[in-house]
């Protein structure tokens, strides 16, 4: 492979020459050469290895280009950073470093090129190429990165139980790219991982979910989640989801594996969806499950109220894990909520009331709705798969008609409070509400259409039914 290939941003030939200016060696490295070879498409960070002051030649590279762009410094990180028309360069330089037991925090010292890469994560992430005038492309891979991209395998350059134990993120970075590029992690490493699983807990809440959402948005998600249940990370952060693990048997009755069911679910959704916040609606739509468990002679085993249960998890666990408590957190806790309703009119003959039920309450998140519980038919019998899966069909159809038909999807009541009291000369009382209800009721049921006539000429009937008009 030609490497030249990889550098031929002019941004390159910048550094070559501010490093040359400085006489210090510059190399890009990590996953901008990965990624390069990998053919990931364009890359927007590039991440610059100055064998000296990373900083400075920053500055140097600044001066040195047209638009004289602004250099952040991260002094306490020795770091900098500059904008190249779309591309974000970091700079840093070469460091040897040790950790501590209790924190994410090194010692760092100055150090080579190889001190550098020694320090890194993974040999495919390694991988580095020379920016200096002299060996300009040169590829310098110690580790046989390139050899483990060919045959797609995450492993650590030093032993795996220091570099795990000296930054724990690195472990769930090492089932994130498993996932994302449908690597395998080499066997030492993931015995290191499942050796290490606790320290993952000195690891901040926020940056767990940053490498957790990359696996969310990997084409197969179960695979990063087997993963992260198998080196038992999983149970620090989601024990919401392990907890879905394992078949109880009673006389004989079992139910499902709800954490194999819930990981199928996501792979079915991700199919369909590239919507992160549906898909954690995937993965949490059963966890009420666990705690609403319950045997019963009669009628074998029952989750009865879990999507409530499930609903109201949601919350606890968005909080716990730092995520956004706001309408992302409302989506999900909504779809969790909601999420048996369109299988029960699946499983049944569908009415137009029922579905204009659905359309109501779920309002504009109706299709994502459908999607999700498309996905949770998971079912082996090929019978009623088709069954389910064409009766989804004549329910999305209904949908349209009754969404033409009454526009129940955001309702407005067609008659307002106001116009009931002018109507009957009424102050606020609870007559209004009773005649309000009464008008949504009856569209709702198709007994009336979602018109203002036709919900007049019924709050008059109904206003002679509660005695407001002396006929
Ligand atoms: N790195 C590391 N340990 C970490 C994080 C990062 O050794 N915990 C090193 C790796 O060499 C990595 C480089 O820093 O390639 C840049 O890290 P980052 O930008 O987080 O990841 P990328 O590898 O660029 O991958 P992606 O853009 O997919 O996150």
């Amino acid at each position: 492979m030609n490497y030249k290939e990889a550098l031929q941003n002019p941004i390159f030939k910048f550094i070559s020459e501010a490093s040359n200016n400085l006489n210090l060696d510059s190399y890009v490295i990590g996953g901008f050469v990965r990624d390069f070879i990998l053919k990931r498409g364009d890359a927007k960070d590039i991440d610059v290895v100055a064998v000296g002051s990373g900083i400075e030649l920053a500055r140097e590279v600044a001066k040195l280009l047209p638009n004289k762009p602004k250099v952040q410094v991260f002094k306490t990180y020795g770091t900098a950073m500059l904008r190249y028309n779309d591309v974000e360069i970091e700079f840093v330089g070469a460091r040897k470093e040790s950790y501590n037991e209790d924190s994410r925090n090194p010692i760092v010292e100055n150090g080579t090129l190889q001190d550098d890469q020694n320090r890194r994560d993974f040999t495919i992430n390694a991988l580095a190429l020379s920016l200096s005038e002299s060996n300009f492309g040169d590829l310098l891979d110690p580790f046989n990165g390139v050899a483990d991209l060919e045959r797609k395998i995450i492993k650590t350059p030093l032993n795996p139980d220091i570099t795990y134990s000296d930054d724990p993120l690195r472990m769930m970075r090492a089932v994130r790219f498993a996932t994302q590029l449908d690597f395998i992690i080499e066997e030492e490493s993931l015995k290191a991982i499942t050796r290490n699983n606790e320290r993952i807990n000195i690891i901040t809440k926020e940056r767990i979910i940053v490498e957790l959402n990359k696996i969310i948005e990997s084409k197969i998600p179960s695979k990063g989640f087997l993963l992260l249940e198998k080196t038992k990370l999983l149970k620090h952060f989601l024990p919401e989801i392990t907890n879905l693990k394992g078949i109880d048997e009673v006389e004989g009755q079992t139910h499902k594996d709800n954490f194999y069911h819930t990981l199928e679910v996501v792979d079915n959704i991700s199919k369909n969806t590239d919507n992160v916040w549906l898909r954690w609606a995937a993965l949490l739509h059963d966890i009420g499950k666990a705690p609403t468990k319950r045997f019963s002679k009669k009628v074998g085993w029952t989750f009865h109220g879990h999507e409530f249960e499930g609903s109201k998890m949601v919350y606890h666990l968005f909080k716990r894990l730092k995520m956004p408590l706001n309408d992302k957190m409302k989506f999900v806790q909504k779809m969790v909520f909601m999420s048996s309703r369109p299988i029960v009119l699946a499983q049944d003959l569908v009415t137009d009331s029922a579905v204009r039920r659905l359309v109501f309450d779920a309002g504009d998140y109706v299709e994502d709705l459908m999607t999700l519980c498309e996905a949770d038919i998971t079912t082996k019998n090929p019978k009623r798969f088709e069954k389910y899966h064409n009766n989804f069909k004549i329910v999305r159809d209904k949908i349209i008609e009754v969404e033409e038909k009454d526009h129940v999807r955001n309702f407005q009541p067609p008659v307002s409070g106001e116009e009931i009291m002018k109507t009957f000369n009424l102050k606020p009382s609870k007559e209004i509400g009773i005649i309000k209800e009464a008008i949504k009721e009856a569209i709702l049921e198709g007994e009336i259409p979602n018109e203002h006539d036709a919900a007049f000429n019924l709050m008059i009937k109904k206003g002679e039914a509660l005695g407001l008009i002396k006929s």
